[in-house]
């Protein structure tokens, strides 16, 4: 038995931070991965063989195991197992796991939930549990709190489905568009945490309270002027709108001088919309360029020394398959 799976990242296209007080966001899943692929053991084994290719790390993980301890550093994965193994009785005997992500992890591009999400698949199939995806969504959201406290939902619902989502007040509706034009998604290397960035937004919301009030509003039309021009699949006023939404940002304070030189690249090259994604105070930048713009700035990036990748919006959430007679990798 050779079962693969896999799951998207996400980034947030429009109105983060504002989400936490209400107004809506926009997200999409985007088409780097993280990959899961289950084996049975090749000689028999009272452990679960997981391998961690990202981090060099190979755990052995006996049937009968506490999510503490000796796997404190990878503890929402282990504590994710533990409650799946504990929900769906199965034994973790004889089982080689591999897991590994396309996806910089910590970044706000989604990697915790895209990772749980392919191993939730991976074992979904491998023990032909015929879990739903509204079951995994759940599954995947659960585990999400160990790694974030109180995940809003997008980045699970994100890896489960693909696509657009429009969320606003706890409530997610799918964006109905087959807009999938590529994106760069621009490293900073700037570590961020997102507490920590919506702790310093609501500080500015308390000491600021008309100056957010004005931004919020501008946000909220900003938002829905970006769900019109998805529909429309227009990308000149997507653009447009994402460096709204970056001066927005800027005006919060949650931009960092790294990313405001990676936005200028951007507009040096030309790009139609540059902005940060997701909390800001480091992580990416996401880039909307004409197509025959990217290679001069594919090119721009690579000799400042910027990590970089270039995506697909996708509309391909959880994918994955179950061979008799697979070969693994
Ligand atoms: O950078 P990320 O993907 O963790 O996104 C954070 C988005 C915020 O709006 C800043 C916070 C939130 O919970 O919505």
């Amino acid at each position: 038995m050779l079962v693969k799976s896999s799951a998207p990242g996400k980034t947030i296209l429009f109105g983060e931070h504002f989400v936490v007080y209400g107004t809506p966001a926009i997200a999409c899943a985007i088409q780097k991965r993280s990959y899961c692929q289950i084996t049975p053991a090749p000689s028999p084994s009272k452990f679960m063989r997981l391998e961690l290719r990202n981090y060099n790390e190979t755990l052995q993980l006996p049937d009968v195991f506490e999510p503490r301890g000796e796997y404190e550093s990878f503890k929402g994965l282990i504590e994710f197992l533990y409650r799946f193994k504990g929900t769906y009785n199965v034994t973790f005997r004889n089982l080689q796991v591999i897991l590994h992500s396309d996806l910089p992890p910590a970044m706000g591009l989604g990697s915790s939930a895209s990772i749980l999400a392919a191993l939730a698949h991976g074992l979904n199939l491998y023990f032909k549990l015929n879990l739903s995806l509204q079951d995994l969504n759940d599954l995947i959201f659960q585990g999400e709190h160990v790694y974030h406290g109180t995940p809003s939902g997008i980045d699970n619902t994100l890896c489960v489905n693909g696509g657009f989502i429009l969320y606003q007040g706890g409530k997610m509706a799918t964006l109905d568009t087959q807009y999938d034009k590529q994106i760069f998604v621009i490293n900073s290397g700037v570590p961020r945490n997102t507490r920590a960035m919506v702790e310093f937004v609501y500080k500015f919301k308390e000491s600021n309270p008309q100056k957010f009030k004005q931004l919020q509003g501008r946000m909220e039309e900003i938002v829905q002027s970006a769900k019109t021009a998805l529909l429309k699949q227009d990308s000149t006023v997507l653009g447009e709108l994402m460096n709204q939404n970056h001066q927005i940002l800027c005006s919060l304070g949650v931009s960092h001088p790294k990313l405001d030189q990676i936005v200028k690249i951007c507009n040096d090259y030309g790009a139609l919309g540059t902005k940060i994604t997701g909390a800001g105070g480091g992580g990416c930048v996401i880039c909307l360029i004409e197509d025959d713009r990217i290679p001069a700035l594919q090119r721009g990036l690579t000799e400042k020394g910027i990590a970089f990748f270039l995506t697909n919006i996708t509309h391909t959430g959880l994918q994955g398959s179950a061979n008799q007679n697979g070969t693994p990798e």
